[in-house]
């Protein structure tokens, strides 16, 4: 294999010279390039596509596209596309969504849906003299961005509030332009970012330009103009709610009111220890994010939106919360969340726009509380598990077929393996030991062969 060295100009070359260049770099080039280009589309068009998505394209990388069916949310029912690569997580939200569906389903509220963009400089003056400008700054700013707004506000969106922050106590010279936006149905990264970078300029020359200011007031630094991931006035919440009797059947060993004591045993736990609360949490976002990949929207934004909401209060903690009270179960989720469902990729990937044909075209509210409630569900679904049979039993038997195809098994294998580990429980070794015994048997039950001297 040849040494790695450093390459200038690789996103000059062609496609096809980018996967001979690095496939030198692999064991079987040619079999390396061969696996690559073979996930590639049939039709050149969607190929393209896919190709302009992102930069030093080489070939498609697929993960599964599932649905969760029988969302009951807020009385309407939605079957959930699901795009995650993890076993399991399709069925755990298929499940608890069933398992809700006659028991009023989920409710949701959106809290609200403001965003927001800060443009962070450096000043160093009279702060009395900067704010008493502010009235006249923010109305520069608004004109100087109304031509970019004008689309957004038409829609019933744009800029909400344009405010200044002195950050001298943490930082000497640090303020802010702390502004928050409404982007109706769109994420609205691009627009917001946009704005700012528009503030950025028109700050630089409110300072060169204004009387006011003395001459060495007049120089600012703007160090960065970006949007924040983190809003949490774009807020939802999902909740469930039954009878605590209701949950009776939810596990053999144990009445409903048992079952709702260990569950919110195990609610409380991820309320006060930083490390269960992670877990719990990334439960939550399996549902989110596999959502977010089916219809386009920056899981990452959302995971990072979710994780420092979840530390508001100087504290890492869970997400969720429960309530048990005069014989009822109330499990509420509330998370910030920017999702959209106009503009960027929602519009592009072809299989975002058939999500969201799916889920009837929602609106980016819509879309959250669906979001919310998948949350729940994935969440709920792994509680449920580890506070009765632990997680491992229903997991490893959703991860049987991978295992299988680990070992390489035959489509006559899987059937046995699936027929024995219905009863059995699953573990890697379990299934190589299952195969080994099959693979003997059917050796020793081959004919012989018998050499004539
Ligand atoms: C696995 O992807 C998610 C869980 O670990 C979540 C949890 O522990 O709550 C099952």
């Amino acid at each position: 294999m040849k040494k790695k060295e450093i390459i200038c100009g690789f996103s000059k070359l062609t496609r096809e010279q980018k996967l001979d260049y690095i496939s030198q770099y692999t064991e079987g080039p040619s079999a390396f390039a061969g696996e690559l280009s073979s996930y590639r589309h049939s039709d050149p068009a969607v190929q393209k596509l896919f190709d302009e998505f992102s930069e030093n394209t080489l070939t498609n990388y697929f993960i599964p596209y599932g649905v969760a069916p029988n969302f009951l949310i807020d009385g309407k029912v939605y079957h959930v596309p699901m795009v995650i690569e993890e076993s399991s997580v399709v069925a755990a939200a298929a499940k608890s969504a069933k398992f809700w569906s006659d028991k009023g389903g989920f409710t949701t509220r959106v809290k609200s849906v403001i965003k927001t963009g800060q443009v962070h400089f450096f000043w160093n003056g009279d702060a009395e003299k900067l704010f008493d400008q502010m009235p006249l700054l923010r109305e520069r700013l608004l004109a100087r961005t109304a031509q970019i707004t004008a689309n957004m506000r038409q829609r019933g969106g744009g800029i909400r509030s344009i405010d200044l922050v002195d950050k001298t106590h943490e930082i000497p010279d640090y303020y802010q332009i702390h502004a928050t936006f409404d982007t109706v149905d769109s994420m609205g990264a691009n627009f917001i970012n946009s704005c700012l970078e528009e503030f950025a300029e028109e700050l630089r020359q409110f300072f060169r330009e204004n009387p006011y200011f003395t001459r060495a007031e007049r120089k600012v630094e703007v160090v960065m103009s970006i949007l924040s991931n983190y809003t949490p006035d774009c807020l939802v919440e999902a909740s469930i709610e039954c009878d605590i009797d209701r949950l009776n059947d939810l596990d053999e060993g144990l009445t409903g009111k048992e079952f709702a004591g260990r569950f919110q045993k195990a609610v409380q736990i991820a309320q006060v220890d930083t490390f269960r609360a992670a877990t719990h949490n990334k439960g939550i976002f399996n549902g989110i994010d596999a959502l977010a990949l089916a219809t386009g929207n920056d899981f990452r934004a959302l995971e990072a939106n979710g994780h420092v909401y979840a530390a508001r209060s100087g504290k890492y903690r869970s997400l969720t919360d429960i309530s048990i009270s005069g014989g009822k179960f109330r499990y509420s989720l509330t998370i910030p969340m920017a999702m959209g469902t106009v503009g960027g990729l929602t519009a592009l990937h072809p299989l975002a726009k058939r999500s969201l044909e799916l889920l009837g075209n929602p609106d980016a509210r819509q879309l959250m509380r669906i979001a919310a409630s998948v949350g729940l569900a994935n969440n709920f679904a792994a509680l449920k598990s580890l506070v009765t049979k632990g997680i491992q039993r229903g997991h490893m038997k959703m991860h049987l077929l991978n295992i299988l195809n680990n070992f390489g098994a035959t489509e006559d294998e899987k059937v046995k393996a699936k027929e024995y580990f219905a009863i059995e429980k699953v573990t890697f070794r379990a299934v190589e030991l299952f195969l080994e015994g099959l693979r003997e048997q059917v050796l020793s039950a081959a004919p012989k062969v018998i050499f004539n001297k």
